[in-house]
């Protein structure tokens, strides 16, 4: 649990950053319409939420920066019975003043005048250019009438780029819920069933410890259904000796979990299954080893083209000279993504990957990436001796960096044939 102090810390970091005389607004997401009058779940937007921890729409946070002073304030949605019996209760105004540490609330009713207010002696406006909510659109009428318009998106996803201890507590829950899932998965996994059953399992997972969302559609993905890289039908059966691809992860209290495990349907892998698997497996973990402080995406990404490429001749996916190989980028046909990404509130975390001088951004303490190998070897690939044909592996860790080197934050979810075909093995079928 992330604590008022800290959301306030995260608040006056943000507000020195803004200019003298300037206006910013960060406001909450709409709901999503999924069909005519139904909505998807509501989720936060990842910013405003980063920002104040409140997961309720139609709300908003303003900074008002004059020369010396800052202000901070909240507007919230107005107690309202009618709308409270439809939807939910609403922590309201006066709730609102107790619990979070800004300057002033107010209701979103007083939003238009208070703006017009604040708006007046500012020389620079901030806000999400993306952003499609409400408050934004309210301000664009005042967009003209300031001298200079700012982005403050990319203000914030700086600070996001390195966890709090809180925050790695948070990430940390949300894994070890994902370790559950996963083990369920491998428990679970029989001949016949379908994929969303597996689906089903690991999402009943989820929300039975207390993890009310996935943190991106879960990928359960048999034989070549793993072949399609983000296959989210997950309505194939699951046949005998073939793997399953399962990406999957939860979401706790707004922080994701980012696991693929690669899974035998009957709980032993094949020999060539086992081949592929534990070169890919290999490459992971010497890939995981290179993160630590100082070290670049670019390097561990470069790393593991050249080992998947090695691995690839070496089972002779790949034929031909080594250094040709690499030239052509032939390992791409097989490995066509990156080696991971920064997490966060968001699965794929909107932290940068550059600084403003357009220099990579080198990891740091703090920082949560993921490391995700993969092969994908199409049914109908004649290039590849039969045996490989129709199996995609990804192997995919949430790893810290730590002051010295990294943490796996993942490292208690079977990984090795012999933990998985163990944890299989104990099926009640
Ligand atoms: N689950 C999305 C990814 O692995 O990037
Ligand atoms: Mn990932
Ligand atoms: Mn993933």
């Amino acid at each position: 649990m992330i604590q008022e102090e800290e959301y306030k810390k995260r608040r006056d970091k943000l507000s020195k950053k803004l200019l003298n005389y300037s206006v910013g607004i960060i406001s909450a997401s709409s709901y999503k319409t999924r069909s005519n009058d139904t909505q998807y779940p509501y989720r936060q937007n990842s910013n405003f939420y980063y920002l104040s921890g409140f997961k309720e729409d139609n709300t908003a946070l303003v900074f008002v920066k004059r020369k010396k002073s800052i202000k901070t304030i909240l507007f919230v949605q107005a107690k309202d019975k009618v709308q409270e019996l439809w939807n939910g209760k609403r922590l309201g105004e006066k709730k609102a003043k107790k619990r979070f540490l800004v300057d002033e609330v107010y209701t979103m009713r007083e939003f238009d005048s208070k703006l017009k207010e604040f708006i007046g002696a500012a020389k620079n406006l901030y806000y999400d250019f993306d952003s499609e909510d409400k408050s934004v659109q309210l301000l664009k009428p005042y967009v003209k009438a300031i001298q200079t318009n700012k982005n403050i998106a990319p203000l914030i996803h700086k600070m996001r780029l390195i966890k709090s201890s809180a925050e790695i507590q948070e990430i940390k829950k949300a894994i070890h819920i994902t370790k559950k899932a996963h083990h369920q998965a491998m428990n679970f996994s029989k001949i016949g069933k379908k994929e969303y059953m597996l689906q089903a399992e690991i999402e009943y997972t989820f929300k039975s410890h207390g993890a009310y969302s996935d943190a991106y559609t879960s990928i359960v993905a048999c034989g070549n259904s793993a072949n399609t890289l983000h296959y989210i039908e997950n309505n194939r059966a699951l046949v005998e000796n073939a793997l399953i691809l399962i990406d999957a992860g939860c979401e706790y209290d707004y922080y994701a979990s980012d696991i693929t495990r690669t899974i035998p349907v009957s709980g032993q892998f094949t020999q060539p299954q086992k081949e592929l698997y534990n070169m890919i497996l290999e490459v992971q973990l010497k890939i995981i080893k290179m993160v630590k402080p100082h070290a670049k995406r670019s390097d561990l990404q470069q790393k593991a083209q050249e080992l998947l490429c090695r691995g690839m001749l070496e089972l002779k996916i790949l034929k031909g000279n080594y250094k040709k190989l690499m030239k052509k980028e032939a390992y791409k046909k097989y490995y066509p993504h990156g080696i991971g990404h920064w997490m966060g509130i968001d699965v794929h975390d909107e932290a940068p990957y550059k600084d403003e001088n357009g220099n990579e951004i080198a990891f740091a303490k703090g920082m949560v990436l993921t490391i995700e190998p993969g092969i994908y070897i199409d049914k109908d690939d004649k290039k590849v001796p039969k045996k490989y044909r129709g199996i995609g592996i990804r192997i995919e860790d949430d790893i810290l960096v730590t002051k010295r080197g990294y943490k796996n934050l993942s490292a208690k979810i079977a990984k090795s044939v012999k933990e998985i075909e163990s944890i299989s093995s104990d099926r009640k079928l």
